[in-house]
């Protein structure tokens, strides 16, 4: 029998893709399934991005590029932030990477070792608790509330940190709740991050051009005072509808960014040429296709927001950002898990419990609105049946 390293049996998952399948099996039953459940929008990468990578091809850019990406590419990235953080970033600190989630990873594999603790948000994006326990390192939770609108408060964040902490995970706006953090609460974080310089923060702000109801997005990377300790997860996989391309970016500081590299050079050498010039068409092209995929998923929040607090048992806060709504369950007497089992079964629809992100996504479930305002509509009328008949069932 072969014997695995003991990391394994700590490594997570990332339930949507087994809800995926499971939804897939029933369709292939003749079932009709209607997915709340996936995190990706579900529009197509907007043409321009696309022709770009076929020319790349045609081109014949077939080889390795730099290991830490095309020089154009991470110069069009720092523009980028510039235009929307007004920041000045050296394209030498930017690394490009096969999708958010490598920056997540390697974050971890460079600072979490048995004996250190990561702070990771609570619920959560369930990839930062599995790859914390793979190296070892102690998760901290740090609970996100719904009296809180699921945004962190900075207070709570700096009460957790202690000599062992070596890393904290924030992620605004958020996955699974559409939270999204204030300024007011970021500038008080980073007023007392400066405290503990021994403590490096990674930002996820993979939605950050995602956000609703004229609320901004507060980027960590606007505070210099930080810039020695952040590292920021970004990419075009939700921005630019792009998420089979696997196209992702960090910011690391100076005297990270030769270790992210190297990491890089061992893991997958480099990212894929012609996705990476199709990156250059996203960040350097028009952005109309964005505004109209944006005004979408406003429309169907608003709508989804009002059907989900009609259903019975179930009331749900307004998310500001990303693709998600957050509704509280605990009234209809189910565990999330039940919940989502019922309603994928009985009622052909694809959720996700809420503990799937964590211990205190318990009460909750994950609706992702990347689905027409026709399908939602249907997927809230099933829910309603169900929840009336389980209503009925308890009387
Ligand atoms: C918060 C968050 N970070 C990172 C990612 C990973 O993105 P990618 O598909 O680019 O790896 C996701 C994807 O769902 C996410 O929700």
């Amino acid at each position: 029998m072969v014997q695995l390293a003991g990391g394994m049996s700590r490594l997570g998952t990332e339930s949507a893709f087994e809800v995926l399948a499971r939804a897939k099996a029933l369709e292939a039953q003749g079932k009709s399934i209607i997915s709340l459940s996936i995190g990706q929008p579900d529009f197509q990468t907007p043409a321009h991005i696309v022709e770009a990578a076929i020319k790349a091809l045609k081109d014949g850019h077939h080889g390795y590029t730099p290991a830490n990406g095309i020089a154009e590419l991470r110069e069009a990235v720092a523009a980028d932030l510039n235009r929307r953080h007004g920041v000045d970033i050296n394209p030498g600190n930017v690394l490009i990477v096969p999708g958010g989630k490598v920056t997540m990873f390697f974050a971890m594999l460079m600072f979490g070792e048995p004996g250190t603790e990561i702070i990771y948000p609570n619920p959560g994006f369930p990839i930062y608790e599995s790859a914390i326990k793979f190296t070892g390192a102690t998760p901290v939770a740090l609970p996100l509330l719904e009296e809180n609108g699921f945004a962190f408060k900075a207070e709570e964040v700096l009460r957790l940190i202690t000599p062992r902490t070596r890393l904290i995970i924030l992620n605004s706006p958020a996955n699974p709740t559409g939270g999204t953090a204030s300024k007011e609460e970021v500038e008080k974080l980073v007023a007392g991050l400066v405290r503990h310089p021994h403590v490096a923060i990674m930002s996820d702000e993979i939605y950050g051009e995602m956000l609703y109801d004229g609320r901004e997005h507060v980027s960590l990377t606007r505070y210099p005072e930080i810039r020695d300790q952040l590292i920021l997860l970004d990419g075009w996989s939700k921005t630019y509808a792009m998420t089979g391309w696997r196209m992702g970016y960090s910011v690391w500081p100076k005297h990270l960014i030769e270790h992210a590299t190297r990491l890089s050079i061992n893991c997958h050498s480099c990212v894929n040429a012609a996705a990476q010039y199709a990156g250059i068409a996203a960040l350097k092209g028009p952005r109309d296709a964005i505004a109209k995929m944006m005004s979408a998923f406003d429309e169907r929040r608003r709508f989804v927001v009002g059907e989900l607090n009609k259903l019975p048992g179930v009331s749900c806060i307004t998310p500001y950002g990303a693709f998600y709504a957050f509704p509280n369950i605990s009234k209809t007497g189910l565990k999330s898990k039940q919940l989502e089992v019922s309603l994928l079964e009985d009622a052909g629809v694809a959720s996700i419990a809420g503990t799937s992100f964590g211990s205190h996504g318990e009460g909750y479930l994950r609706i992702s609105y990347a689905n027409s305002l026709e399908n939602i509509a249907e997927a809230m009328r099933r829910m309603g049946r169900f929840l009336e008949k389980n209503r009925k069932a308890a009387e």
